[in-house]
């Protein structure tokens, strides 16, 4: 991440058929880890909530506690393009709240962008906080948010109905001021078809390649979690195994009296 990526560059990397590379980070080590990599934008997921602290939804993590490893990922990516992924009922029950939100997302915790879950019927909350400076990444698709109204975690977009009515949420967000759209587990032909229908990026996640770019869970690029890896996800490397074999050797070499050597001791 040698050169910040600017909300105004993303329009003009899909014009340039350049895809947007963004992972989730929620700490400052693999903050500065994903910057060292060049991936383009870091987004403070709210999937912290599954992936870090040990919740099975992503319901339960509050504004303070998003607050807390945004700051910590802008320690560790001072450069970065950080987007706030604002939780669930901090935007939902007023738009005076979720202004006052938004706000401490780049005020209080400094992100550059918020992004948020919803179609059409949160274009006019779009379009004030693009007013006010905030820019918004839009999130349609799978709403990890409406678990409970949903009933699961399902691809969405599978009837013509649903996926007209996702085309439309697209063009109406982009009307709004959003600056790109997460599409997370829609057809891969719809996936393009929203692409082909907008100017902004899509960013996809179980999207298929048609999208402008692509965002995954770090801890599913990484192999972090064991048991479940989503359809949508590939492990680009065993990272959990290696943690659990190193803190196996650590905890034999303690045992067996091998850790600390001289080396490791002070005369
Ligand atoms: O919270 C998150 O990690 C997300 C991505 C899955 C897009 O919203």
């Amino acid at each position: 991440m040698d050169k910040k990526i600017m909300v105004g560059a993303f329009a003009k990397r899909k014009a340039a058929g350049e895809k947007i590379v963004m992972v989730t980070a929620y700490d400052a080590p693999f903050a500065a880890l994903a910057a060292a990599a060049g991936i383009d934008v870091i987004l403070v997921g709210d999937s912290v909530a599954t992936t870090v602290m040990g919740y099975s939804t992503t319901l339960p993590v509050t504004m303070e506690e998003l607050i807390h490893h945004v700051k910590a990922v802008r320690r560790g990516a001072p450069n970065a393009f950080i987007v706030f992924d604002l939780p669930f009922m901090s935007y939902q029950v007023s738009e005076e709240e979720a202004m006052r939100n938004a706000g401490r997302a780049l005020k209080e915790a400094g992100a550059d962008a918020v992004k948020f879950e919803g179609g059409a019927e949160y274009a006019p909350l779009v379009k004030k906080m693009v007013l006010a400076g905030i820019p918004v990444m839009a999130h349609l698709g799978l709403l990890p948010q409406r678990i409970h109204a949903v009933g699961g975690y399902k691809v969405a977009g599978r009837n013509a109905e649903a996926a007209e009515q996702l085309v439309e949420d697209a063009r109406a967000l982009e009307a709004a001021g959003a600056f790109s759209v997460v599409l997370e587990c829609v057809p891969a032909q719809l996936g393009e078809r929203i692409t082909g229908a907008l100017t902004i990026p899509t960013i996809g996640i179980g999207s298929g390649a048609g999208c402008s770019g692509q965002v995954q869970v770090l801890h599913d690029v990484l192999g972090l979690l064991p048991g479940f890896t989503p359809k949508h996800a590939k492990h680009f490397a065993e990272i959990g195994a290696a943690v659990r074999d190193a803190l196996h050797s650590y905890a034999d070499a303690v045992r067996n009296g091998t850790f600390p050597g001289k080396e490791n001791s002070f005369e």
